[in-house]
């Protein structure tokens, strides 16, 4: 462990900041994605899953609350393996070696669940896309069950997004304002509309010998009033039958129309959120002047965050996994702490679209 602070050092939290939570033991593993009827309290069980449970809704308050779970090897290897969830030597071996061998990769490369494909590596990979596909499926099955376990209140609650591997330099790394890493802001995917629903990441640094660096800032809560009046209060969404019509038909027809019916089904909180994003990486005095925690995540760390609430920039680093959940609004513990809670407070009325 290094840096100063870093994150087993996080005591000092200033109002609307994150602090780290250490997660130290693997208690959640005594819970069994699927299985419906837990062994008799005879032999134990029982007991240990209702403590899972209770456990899975503290730590659930803290993501929450804004705060990152941190699952780090030095801090619990007397439970975890390397890693939070094993990534075997030959797996590591081949993500660390393509990028010496090709010229071909691109900023992400992200592993589709639902279609089972990889993209963002050119078509003359394809014998490295394949491997990639099957390590990146692996990846982001283990980082399931790992989920399923340490946060039972939104097993099975969630939409299984991208899984996706970084395998570029982030400092340095040149790129427009509005996609660069290292500015602070929270996330929101213009292509995948949430409706309220929450952007849950689990990151793991597989970089062998350097710490990924991060910094956060104030959380959305904090800073939605000052980004509401920037770039206005979000209206209420169109109840004309038109409009609901037209939503209706992006719904069905998103595979005839992929382009397009994301943008269609947005409802005013994600046209927000993506216009936050980019109003907070390209508003140079909020840069400047926004309060920053530098975290450093050592080799073989898991850490797992809001990041459509936590505002966070990657200053540094090579080598990270990742996978995205989008968790249902109706699992979460604490919703009055979710950005469409404190957005639809500043705004006074709904901001979601009904389910078609
Ligand atoms: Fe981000």
């Amino acid at each position: 462990m290094t840096a100063a602070p870093s994150p087993m050092m996080p005591e000092s939290q200033a109002p609307g900041m994150s602090r780290v939570v250490a997660v130290q033991d693997q208690f959640g593993a005594w819970l069994i994605p699927g299985r419906k009827s837990p062994p008799s309290k005879e032999g134990g069980y029982s007991d240990r899953a209702d403590a899972a449970i209770e456990r899975g809704v503290r730590l659930c308050a803290e993501l929450e609350a804004g705060n990152i779970l941190f699952c780090d090897r030095e801090a619990v290897n007397l439970y975890f393996p390397r890693t939070a969830f094993p990534i075997s030597a030959e797996e590591r071996e081949f993500l660390l070696g393509q990028k010496q061998t090709s010229a071909a990769y691109h900023k992400n490369i992200a592993y589709r669940p639902g279609e089972d494909r990889v993209t963002g590596l050119d078509k003359s990979e394809a014998a490295e896309a394949e491997r990639l596909r099957k390590i990146l499926r692996d990846y982001s099955q283990r980082a399931t069950e790992f989920l399923e376990k340490l946060l039972p209140p939104y097993a099975g609650k969630w939409k299984l997004d991208f899984a996706s591997y970084r395998p570029l330099e982030e400092k340095g790394r040149p790129a427009r304002t509005r996609a660069r890493n290292d500015l602070p802001h929270v996330d929101s995917f213009p292509t995948r509309p949430t409706n309220g629903d929450r952007i849950l990441r689990l990151f793991t640094n597989i970089n062998p010998s350097k710490n990924r660096v991060w910094i956060t800032s104030e959380t959305f809560e904090a800073i939605a009033p000052r980004f509401a009046e920037a770039l206005g209060i979000p209206g209420a969404p169109s109840g004309h039958p038109a409009a609901k019509w037209l939503r209706a038909l992006a719904h069905r027809s998103s595979r005839l129309l992929p382009g397009l019916a994301p943008f269609i089904r947005r409802s005013p909180y994600d046209v927000f959120m993506h216009r936050c994003h980019n109003a907070m990486k390209e508003d140079a005095a909020f840069q400047a002047e926004c309060p920053k925690q530098r975290w450093e995540f050592p080799p073989d760390a898991t850490w797992i965050v809001f990041t459509d609430c936590v505002s966070h920039a990657v200053l540094e680093g090579q080598y990270a996994l990742e996978q995205t959940f989008l968790v249902s609004r109706e699992a979460l513990v604490a919703p009055e702490r979710s950005p469409l809670a404190a957005l639809e407070r500043l705004a006074g009325h709904s901001l979601t679209i009904p389910a078609v």
